[in-house]
């Protein structure tokens, strides 16, 4: 089978288009058909050599990729969850080295659910990391209610523009931050409020915030204070930044305001999440919003696009055409 591999750590001219062995599903895995593959940050900071808190998950060689929809082509001989012919989309495990940029790839049961029906499978490959991640700094970490105020910085990327609609769907107030060409795009996925962070001060407008939630790429220690400084007493600050852990400033901030500050893991094991999530796009009230699709043979060009941190929604590398 096709994959596209790398071999050593490096730029995007380090992807290798390769003909590999087909994975073998161990017991408890499927095989899938991969359809498409998302395309996240991780992929090319993975690419680079990973940071602290990836470098000893890493071994080469690698099928990078972790964002996955297809067809179940085989079931491992302890799987019941699922049977040959059902689509399927998940992370297959992150960060392992037999990812989603191939024909096939195997990955544990428990870490995929079905797709969305209404959606293709290169729309379905855009859901499954950035959602779970969105769901997860939300409701687990950030513990929205319905009736709440939520601050989203980095709102209109892939995971910022999942936070903004699964919070509406729950009933909460948002407020998100994208730069000026992506402002009408907030207002069209939900948000209540829209600010400009190019132009704006978000820390002049904003106070007593239930959740902020930092979905952006910074890793700055005033942008973050200046996050913390609007939540309301009790409030609880996130940031998908698991690489930039919380200054000591921080920790002082966040504890004047009795607040909590947390730092978000990836999570791969929530196939209760992800079919919550399916039903939600069935239902039309998250749209799985692409901004380009790349055959598998132009990952690079997807990569150099990635490395931008302003892809609107998510990029999509179509693995095999849908039928
Ligand atoms: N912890 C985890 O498990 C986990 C998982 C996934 C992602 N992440 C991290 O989450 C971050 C976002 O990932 P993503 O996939 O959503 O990236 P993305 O699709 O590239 O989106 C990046 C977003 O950040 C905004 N942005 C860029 N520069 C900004 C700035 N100076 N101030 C405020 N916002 C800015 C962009 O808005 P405009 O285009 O409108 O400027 C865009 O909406 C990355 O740092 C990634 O590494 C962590």
């Amino acid at each position: 089978m096709k994959a596209v591999r790398i071999h050593e750590f490096g730029g995007p001219e380090i992807l290798r288009f390769e003909e590999i062995e087909r994975p073998v599903p161990a017991a408890d895995e499927i095989l899938i058909k991969v359809y498409a593959s998302g395309v996240n940050p991780v992929d090319w900071v993975v690419r680079n050599g990973g940071n602290d808190f990836l470098k000893p998950h890493l071994t080469l060689p690698m099928t990078l990729g972790w964002d996955a929809a297809g067809i179940v082509e085989e079931t491992g001989s302890s799987v019941t969850g699922f049977k040959k012919g059902d689509e399927v989309y998940g992370i297959p495990n992150f960060p392992g080295n037999n990812g989603s940029y191939a024909e096939y790839c195997a990955a544990k049961a428990s870490q995929f659910a079905l797709k969305p029906k209404s959606i293709s499978f290169n729309e379905a490959s855009r859901v499954p990391l950035t959602a779970l991640v969105a769901w997860n700094a939300l409701f687990e970490l950030g513990k929205l209610q319905a009736g709440q105020r939520v601050f989203i910085h980095g709102a209109s990327g892939g995971v910022g523009s999942f936070a903004v609609q699964f919070a509406k769907a729950k009933g909460v107030y948002v407020i998100g931050s994208a730069s000026a060409g992506n402002q009408e795009f907030l207002k069209q996925i939900g948000a209540d409020e829209v600010i400009d962070y190019k132009t704006q001060k978000f820390e002049e407008l904003l106070q007593d915030m239930d959740v902020v939630f930092d979905g952006s790429p910074l890793r700055d220690d005033n942008e973050r204070l200046k996050g913390i400084s609007i939540l309301k007493n009790g409030g609880i600050f996130v940031s998908v930044n698991v690489d930039f852990p919380f200054s000591d400033e921080a920790k002082n901030a966040l504890a004047k305001k009795n607040a909590k500050g947390e730092l978000l893991y990836a999570q791969t094991h929530h196939f209760e999440w992800l079919t919550e999530i399916a039903q939600l796009i069935d239902e039309g009230k998250v749209k799985v919003i692409i901004s380009k699709v790349y055959p598998l043979e132009q990952v690079a060009e997807a990569h150099k696009e990635s490395e931008t941190f302003h892809t609107r929604g998510k990029l999509i590398l179509e693995v095999r055409k849908e039928d």
